[in-house]
């Protein structure tokens, strides 16, 4: 499939050209906009989420022809295949099962070997939770410390974060992710060994950062007088890689298990998520799977025009390779949500960001966009500058609850107002003579300053509440949305070779690094080979390998 040739991206590579100097301005206009309006034709809904994508730069006929061009990129056909389990994976011959860890039936694909391992999770969970699992001392746990890094942090900690207000038992909940000591060192002035389980999570079991974190606290363990017979009682794993993990000393009734049919990314919903379970409990984390769940049935069956998934992919293809946008923003009017976009820059920039097809030929159009954004109503007052008058298209997602998470008064309704007041703003811009009117003929050297060019795209997605179910719904959104865009450009989305290249040279240059005889740096450049050499100079570098 040559994306260029298909007879859809030519037409709409055409009435792009049509409706680019259009102004969405015209098109609210309360006289041409009679019932059904923008917003009714342009709002859909399922699984408890409302998506309005009506301000955007779209018209009904751009919508047909992106549901067209999906039709055509085979996004049905592909994304059956993945629910049923084909290889949706060829580099690394995987299934991409994570939809099956939240399917509620039992003839869904390793319906059995999910459930078990989830009655597992929640027996530890409910032990912790109910301060019966003990630590060497006889102390309850208090700390929980998860160890891991992208696909094994990103998503539980976001996922913690945003369900705080349904953590009702004292345990806190720490994520430790950089190789950075300053992460790790942070973690333990907090907290206290006696009380203290670990959760190592990796898929691999081999990730330097991870590895090196966790070698780093069981030495912490045993400098506080824990034996390694009794550390079992403070490391439990999640890994594919049973091996390692046993030969890391961790008890095998301690061992959680990952598949390969579940990629990193799309792992929270597994063992993976075991922290978040601890934190919220198992039955709000059966209502997390529930929401994403409900997602995945409105992608499989809801028809592309009002299927949300398909249309945020869509509206992304649309800016991506037709308006030349090279980012878009995520700002979830929500505290809560503070993680989400970093959770969501590893979801669609590692699944997204590839230049190959599936069939290996180089493509020729944009993929991935730069994913980047702030919860509001910070961020308003951080880069909203350049959103209302830079140069440059700027797409953005609004995210907000109609529910605040807290009980103080006046404050909801201000966060509200500020994301409704936006994307309003966003769009509707301010034109020239409305500058005038504002400042009046004796400052009109500020009028340039004070117009908006408007026109500005944005979706809106409500939620009720801020939830476990509609934050599994949320999330899950976000996957289709990322697969969607993936079966559009003919990548794949679920492997990640582009981050495989630096930590090889990682390695070389950590070796060269705490090597104490003279090392031979001729291999590298010679930006490399100065950096080498002044960092093997500098007195803190302080050698001593931990794993
Ligand atoms: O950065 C690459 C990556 O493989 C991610 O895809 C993954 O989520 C992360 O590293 C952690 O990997 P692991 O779970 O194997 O430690």
């Amino acid at each position: 499939m040559i994306l260029h040739s298909l007879s859809t991206w030519s037409a709409l590579a055409a009435h792009y050209k049509l409706i680019r100097n259009s102004h969405m301005r015209d098109w609210f206009d309360p006289i041409s906009d009679l019932a059904p309006t923008r917003a009714d034709r342009f709002t859909v809904t399922g699984g408890g989420l409302t998506l309005d994508f009506s301000k955007n730069r779209v018209t009904d006929q751009t919508i047909s022809l992106l549901i067209q061009l999906a039709q055509e990129t085979h996004v049905q056909a592909r994304r059956d295949a993945m629910f049923i389990g084909e290889i949706v994976n060829p580099t690394e011959r995987r299934a991409a099962l994570h939809t099956a860890l939240r399917a509620s039936d039992a003839s869904a694909p390793y319906a059995a070997q999910i459930k078990a391992e989830r009655i597992k999770m929640a027996i530890l969970a409910e032990r912790v939770r109910n301060r019966q699992w003990l630590g060497y001392t006889g102390q309850p746990i208090e700390h929980i410390v998860n160890i891991g890094i992208g696909g094994s942090d990103l998503g539980p900690k976001m996922v913690t974060h945003a369900l705080r207000h349904f953590a009702k038992s004292r345990i806190r909940i720490h994520y430790v992710s950089n190789i950075d000591g300053v992460d790790l060192q942070g973690v333990l002035e907090q907290i206290n060994p006696e009380k203290t389980l670990v959760i190592i999570v990796s898929k691999t079991f081999t990730t330097s950062e991870t590895m090196t974190n966790a070698c780093s606290l069981r030495d912490w363990f045993r400098r506080s007088g824990c034996t390694s017979d009794q550390l079992v009682s403070h490391f439990v794993a999640v890994s594919a890689n049973l091996q390692e993990v046993v030969r890391f000393g961790i008890s095998p009734d301690n061992i959680f298990e990952m598949w390969d049919w579940v990629g990193g990314r799309y792992s929270l919903w597994s063992a993976v998520g075991l922290s978040v379970m601890i934190a919220i409990g198992p039955k709000n984390f059966d209502q997390l799977l529930k929401g994403a769940h409900l997602i995945d049935e409105h992608f499989r069956y809801a028809p592309l025009e009002h299927n949300m998934p398909v249309l945020l992919g869509m509206l992304g293809v649309w800016y991506r390779n037709f308006f030349g946008s090279q980012s878009y923003v995520v700002a979830p009017y929500s505290q809560a949500l503070y993680f989400l976009p970093a959770y969501l820059q590893q979801l669609e920039m590692e699944s997204n960001g590839k230049s190959v097809t599936l069939d290996g030929h180089i493509v020729d159009y944009p993929t991935a966009a730069v994913v980047w954004g702030e919860p509001g109503t910070n961020s308003q007052h951080a880069f909203f500058q350049m959103l209302h008058q830079g140069p440059t298209i700027v797409p953005i997602d609004f995210i907000i609850s109609l529910t605040p998470e807290h009980s103080l008064p006046g404050h909801h309704e201000k966060l509200l107002a500020n994301c409704f007041a936006q994307s309003e703003a966003l769009m509707l811009g301010r034109t020239e003579a409305e500058a005038k009117n504002i400042v009046g003929c004796k400052q009109a050297s500020l009028v340039p300053h004070i117009v908006f060019p408007g026109n500005r795209p944005t979706n809106t997605i409500l939620l009720d509440e801020l939830n476990p179910q509609s934050l599994g719904a949320l999330i899950a959104l976000y996957e289709h949305k990322t697969f969607v865009q993936a079966a559009v450009w003919n990548i794949n989305p679920f492997d990640q070779w582009g981050v495989e290249l630096g930590k090889i040279l990682g390695k070389v240059v950590e070796s060269e690094l705490i090597s104490t005889s003279s090392v031979d740096l001729r291999n590298h450049d010679s930006s490399t080979r100065a950096l080498i050499t002044r960092a093997r100079e500098s007195a803190t570098l302080k050698s001593g390998i931990v794993c």
